[in-house]
């Protein structure tokens, strides 16, 4: 495997998003928003910030308004230049601005292994970042970053990991193999959702990943698996046999948004944070928690 900068990555956005109807019975539930920035861009920014460049989004129907969102809006941004209103028309105008976007169709449900190959032609022979939109990860330094700074150093493909309780590794794909030092692991063995008895270990991947183009051969080799589905985490395992795959322990914490509590967790701390709603958010916390005891 030569040494390559990671300068594309796939987010896989084709999901019908069935966990949080009825919110995404008419939208993609990537532009549900965590206070005001909706989900896919709190990714795409992830991204970005880890120096990719070229986004393949592999969407499905109805999902036009996600490629909307990352245009450029002549309407609204003609209306707001002049109303002058310069900070608006700058937070319109940055979105349409972050990365070159490249759609491409999921045609069938197959699963998430499948979602990933149809980015293959768009890729090409190069390492590539995958993030997955369910899974919102804030760090200083961030995860696909951290990812990116491994895979360049040991050459070879890792997954993101962290500790989750033995009760929680049936959401999860699940690796195990050797540790080479505190955080850092070769992997040799990866299972889907395991049962708690079959986990090979309790480190999970929540959904970022740098990975070799050889990545591709492997999923086109990789017969459905849990669910009946096309699994990642299936064609993960092949390409363990035949090139290195590491775990990294990445700095960060991690909200699953794709969780309704896990949502609220990700809404609460992101507008916590924000110095214009932190101290409004409190008190509204605050008279909550006093109404109900
Ligand atoms: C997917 C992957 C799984 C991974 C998880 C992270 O599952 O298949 O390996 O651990 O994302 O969120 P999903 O939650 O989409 O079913």
């Amino acid at each position: 495997m030569s040494k390559q900068i990671v300068r594309k990555a796939v987010i896989p956005a084709a999901g019908l998003g069935t966990r949080f109807l009825p919110a995404t019975k008419a939208i993609p539930k990537e532009m549900i928003p965590i206070v005001d920035v909706p989900m896919i861009q709190h990714i795409v920014e992830e991204a970005v910030r880890s120096g990719i460049t070229d986004i393949v989004l592999i969407t499905a129907r109805n999902k036009e308004a996600i490629e909307n969102h990352f245009d450029f809006s002549y309407e609204l941004e003609d209306t707001l230049e002049k109303k002058e209103k310069k900070d608006l028309l700058e937070i319109s105008r940055s979105i349409g601005k972050m990365c070159n976007l490249i759609s491409v169709r999921q045609k069938m449900p197959l699963g998430l292994g499948h979602a990933v190959l149809c980015a293959a032609p768009v890729i090409g022979n190069e390492p590539f970042a995958v993030l997955l939109g369910d899974d919102l990860i804030d760090s200083k330094v961030p995860c696909t970053q951290q990812l990116c700074e491994i895979y360049a150093r040991e050459n070879a493909s890792v997954v993101g990991v962290m500790e989750v309780p033995a009760a929680e590794v049936s959401k999860y794909g699940i690796v195990g193999g050797d540790m080479l030092r505190a955080g850092l692991m070769h992997v040799k063995r990866l299972v889907e959702k395991p049962a708690m008895a079959d986990a090979p270990s309790r480190y999970a991947i929540p959904g970022r990943y740098v990975l070799s183009p050889s990545i591709f051969e492997c999923l086109r080799n990789t017969k459905p698996g849990k669910g009946g589905e096309i699994q990642l985490t299936d064609a993960l395992q092949l390409l363990a046999e035949r090139e290195k795959l590491l775990a990294f322990q990445f700095e960060g914490t991690r909200y699953d948004t794709g969780d309704r509590l896990g949502f609220i967790d990700a809404t609460l701390a992101f507008a916590l944070r924000r110095p214009d709603l932190a101290a409004g958010v409190r008190e509204i916390m605050k008279r909550h928690l006093e109404i109900r005891g």
